[in-house]
């Protein structure tokens, strides 16, 4: 049977496993998806562990996407791009690793929650791994124009300096972002996962703006409930999570799972 994980630490609470077994179900495909615990420093032991005794593909997770990137032997572009890998898969002796996140969140703002991203004026709340990972997919499909907030204003300017050849990107403090009010605003800091709270720039949100949350569940729900007062819609990144799923089985396996049902499932079991 192909056999797959999804390595972090921690990585206990991970949808991943019940999210690869319905699309498995829904597929007709007989296959197993674990959790599996790497240590803190020594992710590529047991990255060469798994794929030795014939491991398929690992989705990954926090903290290794960069070590993810680093273990394979190719990448693709979006991976290099993102300077982090959530996905592996083994194709003959090699280890090939991609990205998954953008595309995931891309696919849950334009197909799910029905958003054009073409002309539209993004902010973006955090300047770490999770936002480098999808600034490049996102702006594939020419926003008008993106701003990167951060706390650190200079790792906001790095990475609007790295990207700035994709598109119209810059850098601000989250306290004074220019442009503003934003069609769309994505917290892609880690304060919804760390239980910290952030806010809203000021200004950053009207009625029709949506405000999305990469982080899902209860994580995000003070952020998003604060961004509801404003008169903003919202959505947490459940979506995103089952999409770069299902773009993960695709690679792996050639065809793409339906997610809706997964996703409505996943939000019921949730509530
Ligand atoms: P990740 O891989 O999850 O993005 P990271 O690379 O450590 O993790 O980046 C965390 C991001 O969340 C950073 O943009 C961080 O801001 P700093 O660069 O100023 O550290 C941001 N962040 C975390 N906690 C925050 C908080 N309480 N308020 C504002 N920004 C926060």
């Amino acid at each position: 049977m192909d056999r797959y994980v999804v390595i972090g630490n921690p990585v206990a609470h991970s949808l991943s496993p019940a999210i690869h077994a319905r699309f498995a179900r829904a597929m007709g495909d007989s296959l197993e998806y674990r959790t599996l615990m790497a240590p803190l420093d020594d992710f590529a032991a047991m990255a060469r562990r798994f794929f030795d005794e014939g491991g398929r593909g690992a989705n990954v997770t926090l903290p290794f996407k960069t070590n993810a990137l680093r273990f394979a032997h190719e990448a693709s572009d979006a991976a290099c791009l993102a300077g982090a890998a959530n996905f592996l898969a083994c194709e003959g002796h090699r280890i090939r690793a991609d990205n998954t996140d953008g595309i995931g969140l891309v696919t849950d703002l334009s197909a799910n929650l029905g958003i054009a991203l073409h002309g539209k004026r993004i902010l973006m709340l955090g300047a770490g791994g999770a936002a480098r990972g999808v600034i490049a997919p996102l702006l594939v499909h020419e926003p008008a124009a993106m701003v990167i907030a951060n706390r650190t204003l200079e790792r906001a300017q790095d990475l609007a300096r790295q990207f700035s050849r994709l598109g119209d990107v810059s850098a601000a403090p989250l306290d004074a972002t220019p442009g503003a009010p934003f069609d769309i605003v994505i917290n892609a800091t880690s304060s919804s996962v760390h239980g910290e709270a952030l806010e809203l720039p000021a200004g950053s949100v009207e009625a029709g703006t949506l405000v999305y949350d990469m982080a899902y569940g209860r994580s995000a729900a003070g952020f998003l409930e604060r961004a509801r007062k404003r008169g903003a819609s919202t959505s947490d990144g459940l979506g995103m999570l089952v999409e770069q799923a299902a773009e993960s089985y695709r690679l792996w396996r050639g065809k793409r799972p339906a997610t809706a049902a997964v996703i409505a499932e996943l939000r019921s079991r949730a509530s």
